[in-house]
């Protein structure tokens, strides 16, 4: 077994080191926002390599690295422009930029590649969303984002709307709160449900759940609001978009329903279903996520380095 840190999911975290990670984001706050000057990875090269389109992942893990000092090379269409695009192998491509720096955060289509590339590496492999399986730094900066908001990641209902089948962020999450003590609601059109692997770790914790395709009676009891895009183009069957598309439209009179919800969010980019008209809601703190984002990727990177 490699001794090599790599961050692959939150499936096997625990609540301690997940606590350690947001505890760290915390501390690294003046860093990250530039308030403090650091140069404590100044020798250190980060490698973001991206198979999938990306705003936010890419742009706050090479700020993070960039405000603790270190130095960034970046890939953002390797699809296109890596020597993918000829046909190269992950594990050969893996192997080869690995002589270039001492982190690879990875962004790839496929389920299980952040594994597979890190049974190749010789650096630690950060892992920026696999296919439909996880994406393990979204998950701990939403996670970040309620501790910060409701005080406390334990004794909460938790609401989850969308493409549940699909979407990597909301299992990262579920898997990461699944440690601490929250009841889960899962909301989805009919055969767009969390995946079974998800739900069989919430039972091995002995997390309660509920799972239907009606929003109205489920927003009434939860503390957190969690909304998510239809992944289109991750969907089997194109034509879904449409039977889909428009089935939860998250907007404030809805959520005006209750008085109890305390955080709105979303992993973003939103492109329907969360109104703008929640933007200024009180607890709307999607575009905190962002900015939590940064401080979180920081403490993954020093984690991963060894130097946490
Ligand atoms: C998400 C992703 O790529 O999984 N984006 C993100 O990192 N915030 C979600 C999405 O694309 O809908």
């Amino acid at each position: 077994m490699s001794k090599i840190k790599h961050i692959l999911g939150l499936k096997t975290m625990s609540r301690d080191e997940i606590t350690k990670i947001l505890d760290l984001a915390e501390s690294l706050e003046d860093v990250c926002t530039g308030r403090k000057v650091s140069h404590e990875l100044e020798n250190q090269l980060m490698a973001t390599f991206f198979y999938e389109p990306s705003t936010r992942t890419r742009f706050s893990f090479e700020t993070a690295m960039l405000r603790l000092g270190g130095k960034v090379i970046s890939m953002a269409d390797a699809k296109a422009t890596s020597s993918a695009w000829k046909g190269e192998t992950l594990a050969d491509t893996i192997r080869t930029i690995d002589n270039y720096c001492n982190v690879v955060v990875l962004r790839h289509s496929q389920a299980g590649a952040a594994e597979e590339a890190a049974s190749y590496s010789r650096v630690p492999i950060l892992n920026a969303g696999d296919g439909t399986n996880e994406h393990p730094s979204q998950g701990l900066l939403d996670m970040l984002t309620i501790r910060k908001e409701q005080g406390s990641l334990d004794g909460l209902k938790v609401m989850l709307v969308g493409d549940l089948k699909h979407t990597r962020s909301t299992n990262s999450v579920t898997l990461g709160l699944s440690n601490f003590d929250v009841e889960f609601t899962f909301v989805s059109p009919k055969g767009f449900e969390t995946s079974y692997w998800i739900l069989d770790v919430l039972k091995q914790r002995g997390r309660k759940f509920q799972q239907t395709d009606q929003i109205e009676n489920a927003i009434d009891d939860a503390d957190v609001v969690y909304i998510c895009r239809i992944q289109k183009e991750r969907l089997a069957n194109p034509d879904d978009l449409e039977k889909i598309s428009g089935s939860y439209i998250v907007n404030r009179a809805l959520l005006e329903r209750s008085d109890k919800i305390k955080t709105v969010l979303h992993h973003l980019p939103r492109v329907g279903e969360l109104s703008e008209d929640v933007d200024g809601y009180p607890g709307a703190a999607y575009f905190k996520q962002p900015y939590n984002g940064v401080l979180v990727r920081a403490a993954l990177i020093k984690t991963a380095l060894g130097l946490a």
